[in-house]
């Protein structure tokens, strides 16, 4: 992978338009191809995101989605996406739909691709396609809690007064309102999280809540979010095609828990390269198992 990279970008609506524009900003791949139900929709896009792409060489086009099927990168954002207070389980009964139907058009896929998941509730439609896409788990995942991560080290970077960058905490479980911040093993230039007191006072349950939260106080202001989930599907699509091997918060298969949540995970080019198991405290253990036990039921329910 790398020279002559096809990304396929299913949706182009807000989300995948935004992720369309990162990529070409990042240039990281050769082809960018976006692909919707609406061909006027993916026509404008393209006419705008092509404006955009002078300043590097990736091409950008409109593609059907037999042609997305054999992309090296699929990121499925087609979805409806949710309103104001409506929590993203809400969404299942008709993204499942749309998932199986996107996935049903562009088989049969090329058995190498990496399919990243972004539309929600984003782990119980990995779960879906892990089943539905026939590709071994490893290439099929989700963009799990990467993004309320983020969130969290933007609010931990703001009270420490130090770079995001040099705060390694995540949040992990369901990206929904079920997910936990795994405090115990967070950490910040080498020093336990847990052990500096501008965090020992913190109220923790208001800063999870927060967190959880943010995607909510965000759809009520604009009626969506997309440059953060945007960002972040953007970095980890570069990481599969340059083969980095960064460790992600994102939605795997648990063989554990028999179910898809986020957990800390290695990605590179053949996908989830490696689940990296952390020591987790027994509230923490607890709330991830609880989730899971929730994920796995709604995922069964729909694969009868
Ligand atoms: C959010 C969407 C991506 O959390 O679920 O902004």
């Amino acid at each position: 992978m790398g020279v002559g990279s096809k990304v396929a970008v299913i949706g182009a609506g807000s989300v995948g338009a935004t992720i369309a524009y990162a990529l070409l900003m990042r240039k990281v791949a050769s082809e960018i191809l976006l692909v919707d139900i609406v061909p006027e929709i993916v026509h404008g896009q393209v006419l705008d995101l092509s404006d955009s792409a002078f300043l590097g060489s990736t091409v950008i086009r409109g593609a059907s989605f037999e042609e997305a099927g054999q992309a090296d990168v699929i990121v499925i954002t087609a979805g409806a996406k949710q309103k104001p207070d409506e929590p993203r389980t809400e969404l299942i009964a008709r993204n499942y739909k749309i998932l199986e139907s996107v996935i049903g058009s562009m088989q049969p896929l090329n058995k190498d691709a990496i399919l990243m998941v972004v539309a929600n509730p984003v782990d119980i439609l990995t779960c879906i396609a892990q089943k539905l896409s026939g590709l071994p788990r490893k290439q099929v995942f989700g963009s799990g809690t990467y993004l309320d991560s983020g969130r969290l080290r933007l609010t931990l970077s703001q009270i420490l007064n130090v770079s995001e960058l040099a705060i390694h905490a995540y949040v992990l479980g369901e990206h929904g309102d079920s997910q936990f911040i795994a405090w115990d093993s967070a950490h910040v230039g080498g020093k336990r999280l847990l052990d500096i007191p501008a965090i020992q006072k913190l109220d923790k349950d208001k800063i999870a809540k927060d967190v959880a939260g943010k995607a909510y106080e965000i759809i009520n202001l604009k009626g969506a979010t997309y440059f953060g989930i945007a960002a972040c599907v953007s970095s980890l699509t570069e990481c599969i095609l340059l083969n980095q091997r960064h460790i992600r918060p994102l939605s795997v298969y648990n063989e554990k828990l028999g179910a898809v949540l986020s957990m800390p995970a290695v990605i590179g080019s053949k996908g989830i390269e490696e689940i990296f198991e952390i020591p987790l405290a027994s509230e923490e253990q607890s709330k991830l198992e609880s989730s899971a036990a929730a994920l796995k039921e709604i995922c069964a329910q729909y694969m009868q």
